[in-house]
């Protein structure tokens, strides 16, 4: 299976503290890679990393279907094909919904009817289509989320990174977020998907990795990850 996304002894300090310590990581297309760990695991920061929003002054690569992208600029690191959302979302908050979903593809030759058609279609499958022409800041925080992983989805990127799409959320919108989580695995892309739900971690996952302190404690299938001894202590204590 061809590797989408790769990292190799990736690290990030700060001050003393090692956040992310030599964690390599690799997802192919198609899988869904679930990240878990305690709050300051350093999964917000691994992704961070990846991302080109850190900078891996402490070491470490990264790599986009074979090809280094470590140290370039978070826009460079999205037209190499990484997509994100926030833990808390970064919407445009006084932009139309289908303006927010068009900044990422404006440069896309693509005519303008075009563009705004696929938008419309994304919305619609994030039922949002009929507040599209509202402010993103009179989206409620469920909404808001939905509305950044549709602006990640629009330029169609091979990789695609989520932190915490589930907090906050309520079930019945939780539930559809994870159809769409699905979908986008099924569509062929590689997924990055950090969450404290461990359901929906255990559903949605081919393979997770828990971190502890930034390092990776625990690797394999669900059933590997759910009994691991490592795991268990990290979440629960002795
Ligand atoms: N910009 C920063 N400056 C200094 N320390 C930071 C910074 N960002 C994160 N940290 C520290 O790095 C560690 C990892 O933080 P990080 O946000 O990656 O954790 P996390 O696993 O995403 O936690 P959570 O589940 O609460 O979101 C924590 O100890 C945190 O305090
Ligand atoms: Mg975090």
């Amino acid at each position: 299976m061809t590797v989408a996304i790769e990292t190799r002894g990736l690290t990030k300090r700060f001050g003393g503290l090692v956040a992310v310590d030599k964690v390599d990581l690799r997802a192919a297309a198609g899988e869904t890679l679930g990240i878990i760990g305690v709050n300051g695991a350093g999964k917000t920061t691994l992704m961070n990393c990846i991302c080109g929003l850190y900078r891996p002054d402490d070491g470490g690569d990264v790599f986009v279907g074979g090809e280094r992208v470590t140290g370039q600029a978070p826009h460079v690191v999205a037209h190499r094909g990484i997509g994100r959302t926030f833990q808390v979302p970064r919407v445009f908050r006084r932009m139309s919904l289908i303006d927010n979903l068009l900044v990422p593809v404006l440069d896309r030759k693509a005519p303008d009817a075009e563009l705004i058609g696929r938008a419309e279609a994304m919305l619609e499958r994030m039922q949002l289509i009929d507040l599209r022409h509202n402010h993103a800041e009179e989206l409620s925080g469920g909404q808001q989320k939905l509305l950044e992983m549709a602006r990640m989805l629009m330029p169609d990127p091979p990789i695609v990174m989520l932190d915490e799409p589930f907090a906050g959320v309520h079930p019945v919108l939780c539930k559809f977020m994870i159809e769409r989580i699905e979908e986008t695995a099924h569509a062929g892309k590689a997924v990055l998907l950090i969450s404290h739900d461990l359901t929906s971690i255990y559903r949605l996952s081919t393979r997770v990795i828990a971190l502890n302190q930034g390092r990776i404690i625990a690797e394999g299938g669900v059933d590997d990850i759910r009994g691991n001894p490592a795991v268990i202590e990290a979440y629960l204590g002795t």
